[in-house]
């Protein structure tokens, strides 16, 4: 596939690098939004590693998705200040409101939910961002309302 064409690329990128499989999946994600479930034997190969291995680090950093994102990425802060004002009560309500779990994505692909460590607005808390706009001072209605917005 194409996307094993760019994960071999990537590969070679590395090749003469021992202990690469950081950066190589950085990469790799970078190039494809994601990391698919079949590059990992590909990777865990060139790397000396198994596929144990590869797919324990892939799913133990949040950072690396295994699915593809939904269609838009919705960041919400879990930092300190933004707690305190009460980031997981959006965080939970947007899980409600989406019917994705935190690190999901809804079922017809339109948004990707993830949690995130301080998006540097903290002045301005609680904070997230959509497809890496920031938003500011966020509630649960204005929640609602940028996501009608965008989903139409
Ligand atoms: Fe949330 Fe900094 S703590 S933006």
């Amino acid at each position: 596939t194409d996307e094993l064409a760019a994960v071999q690329r990537i590969l070679q990128l590395h090749a003469d690098e021992p202990g690469a499989l950081l950066p190589i999946l950085h990469d790799v994600q970078d190039a494809l939004g994601y990391i698919p479930a079949d590059a990992v034997p590909v990777i865990a190969e060139a790397q000396n590693l198994s596929r144990a291995e590869v797919h324990g680090v892939v799913t133990y950093y949040h950072h690396f998705r295994s699915q593809p994102a939904g269609r838009h990425v919705i960041q919400i802060c879990r930092a300190e200040a933004c707690q305190s004002m009460g980031a997981d009560a959006l965080l939970a309500h947007a899980e409600l409101r989406l019917g994705c779990s935190a690190h999901g994505t809804t079922k017809d692909g339109a948004f990707t939910l993830e949690p995130a460590f301080c998006l540097g607005l903290c002045a301005s808390s609680p904070a997230m961002t959509l497809d890496e706009q920031p938003y500011a001072r966020m509630t649960a209605k204005g929640f609602d309302a940028l996501v009608a917005q965008t989903e139409g």
